[in-house]
């Protein structure tokens, strides 16, 4: 083990039991900060709080969490190390862990930790629910301090129903998955996990990641996915079941006929006729459409209920199952009806994109530009170095079968770590910016501006992730009259986005019309249109002086390409 591996969470969590599992099968040495923090000293905790205070604990935790540090950089074995309760409270000792490995939440309900710390005798239950309670109130406000330092965790386990064994299992499973990233939503926090395969684990990796519930799991996707051509469905729930998972499977309509109030009832009558409750969770498998009905669905059944995204086309993976937005269509508009509610995790399985048709996946490599444009330049030099391998998606050999599914093995596709990156970007983006209030999330409209007016322009016959593409592209063109970027930065991402949607498209429509239908999204806003205008390659920034005669230019220079 190179790094360290940190374990944190609430008192009761499980942090010592883990990290002795872990440690062992890990063969590395463990380290449990509240005993070897006082042994220094030649004492014990409690003697230690007593006589010297919490400071003074802190000041001699920040040394030696240092110094476990400096081992890791000096090239040192990695250790298993249990972090005390408020270890994360102190900014430094807090970076220091960051900087030396990764840091795993274990997340418990109240009702657990109080079951593990107190509740252990056989009192009734009435005298339990008064003890939990006074539990909560006691602990509510440690707990409440210490939430933004577990927030900065790289992996977070619910281990609720977990013996320290599972718990050590499912860390060392999901550290071999091709990649995994952390969403930060302080007690919202969720994985997104990404491997080979995944699909046939879709039970197990619920149940290592604490998620699976006692009760019933709603499979919601459509009938493309679940026929006997493409089995999707049938091997998430063949995995789910051998779980002794009770799931049951609601197909909806196909693409944007499934983002209707009427599908989002048919899953409310279906949820309600089968007495589902709020513990139980609803699993999404599909593209966008299928996570935006059956998320708006889940966010409002009883006030919400828990929902796990398996997205299968790159603009599910890239985008849409990531930042918490559901949302169906009204007739007076696309995504006018929703809600925000966010996942329990995210399964992504790049096997899966091997049957996705080309305007999808277009549409999610225009996103992935989109990333790299607004905020991370070697996105776009790893697509220009691997575009061909990209845009030539592997075929796997088929395996349409749990069995088979299962045993594909982690492969060495270029666009699988990319993806990664372009999720990373929009997690910091949603994470900062959860409801859209403070402005961070806005850039992940890049390109979004003549996108719109040139899906309105050709009566939506433009798909939209081609729509997006043109729509960098146009940016661009204005970013190179104001200088903000240089003719070569132009040159590079016309040759990416080039091969995504060609000018061609846009070649017939009407050139007021396109002008008519930014200038109705700019009366929409009280404060004008945010337009997003490239600086260099990897940045963008916010103008509100673009003028119509910029924008007409722009058409025209992308138009004559
Ligand atoms: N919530 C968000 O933040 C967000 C972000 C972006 C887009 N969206 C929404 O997502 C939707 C677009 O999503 P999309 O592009 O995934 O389209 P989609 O969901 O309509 O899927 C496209 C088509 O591909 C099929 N399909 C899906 N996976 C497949 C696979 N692996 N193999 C073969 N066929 C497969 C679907 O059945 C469908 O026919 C839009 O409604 C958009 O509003 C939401």
């Amino acid at each position: 083990m190179t790094g360290n591996l940190y374990l944190t969470g609430f008192s009761g969590s499980g942090k010592t039991s883990v990290g002795k599992v872990l440690a062992q099968r890990l063969k590395a040495e463990f380290v449990d900060l509240d005993h070897a923090i006082p042994n220094r000293a030649g004492t014990d905790l409690a003697t230690f709080f007593a006589e010297e205070g919490e400071q003074a604990f802190r000041t001699l935790e920040l040394d030696y969490v240092s110094e476990l540090a400096a081992d890791v950089k000096s090239g040192k074995p990695g250790k298993v190390v249990a972090l005390g309760g408020g270890t994360l409270m102190n900014p430094a000792t807090q970076e220091h862990v960051e900087s030396s490995g990764v840091l795993v939440w274990l997340r418990a309900k109240w009702s657990s930790l109080f079951e593990r710390l107190l509740c252990c005798d056989d009192r009734p239950l009435l005298q339990k629910a008064e003890k939990l309670h006074e539990f909560i109130s006691y602990n509510r406000p440690f707990y409440e301090g210490r939430l933004p330092g577990y927030a900065h965790c790289d992996l977070v386990l619910d281990v609720d129903n977990m013996t320290p064994a599972d718990t050590a299992t499912a860390i060392t499973r999901i550290m071999d998955c091709s990649w995994h990233l952390t969403v930060r939503f302080f007690e919202r926090t969720h994985s997104v996990l990404c491997d080979s395969g995944l699909l046939a684990r879709t039970g197990q990796m619920l149940y290592q990641l604490g998620i699976l519930p006692r009760g019933q799991v709603w499979l919601i996707t459509t009938g493309n996915l679940d026929d006997d051509k493409l089995p999707l469905a049938k091997i998430v729930k063949e995995d789910l079941e051998s779980t002794r998972q009770e799931v049951r499977v609601l197909r909806i309509p196909d693409g944007e006929a499934a983002k209707t109030i009427e599908q989002v009832t048919r899953i409310h009558n279906a949820m309600l006729g089968a007495g589902t409750t709020r513990d139980d969770l609803v699993i999404a498998l599909g593209g966008g459409t299928v996570g935006d009905a059956a998320g708006f669905a889940a966010a409002t059944y009883m006030r919400g209920i828990d929902i796990v995204h398996i997205p299968t086309t790159l603009v599910g993976m890239i985008d849409a199952a990531l930042g918490g937005k559901t949302a169906i269509n009204h007739p007076k508009g696309k995504n006018l009806i929703g809600a925000y509610h966010q996942p329990k995790a995210i399964l992504i399985d790049p096997v899966v994109l091997n049957t996705s048709a080309d305007e999808y996946y277009l549409a999610g490599l225009a996103e992935l530009v989109k990333y790299g444009c607004i905020s991370d330049i070697s996105i776009i030099e790893e697509c220009e170095a691997n575009w061909k391998d990209i845009l030539n998606r592997p075929k796997w050999e088929e395996k349409w079968t749990r069995d088979g599914w299962g045993q594909l093995e982690g492969n060495p596709w270029s666009l699988i770590p990319l993806m990664k990156k372009g999720l990373a970007i929009k997690s910091r983006l949603v994470s900062a910016d959860e409801r859209e209030v403070t402005g961070e999330r806005t850039l992940l409209n890049f390109g979004h501006t003549f996108a719109h007016a040139f899906e309105a322009a050709s009566d939506f016959k433009i798909p939209h992730g081609q729509a997006v593409a043109l729509g960098i592209r146009a940016a661009f063109k204005i970013g190179l009259k104001r200088k903000t970027v240089t003719v070569e930065d132009v040159t590079r991402i016309d040759n990416l986005l080039g091969d995504l949607a060609p000018v061609d498209l846009i070649a017939g429509l009407d050139g007021e019309r396109i002008l008519e239908a930014i200038k109705l999204d700019k009366k929409r806003s009280k404060d004008g249109i945010n337009f997003l205008l490239p600086k260099g390659l990897g940045e963008v920034e916010i103008f509100t002086d673009v003028t119509v005669d910029e924008m007409k230019e722009a058409l025209v220079a992308l138009r004559e390409q």
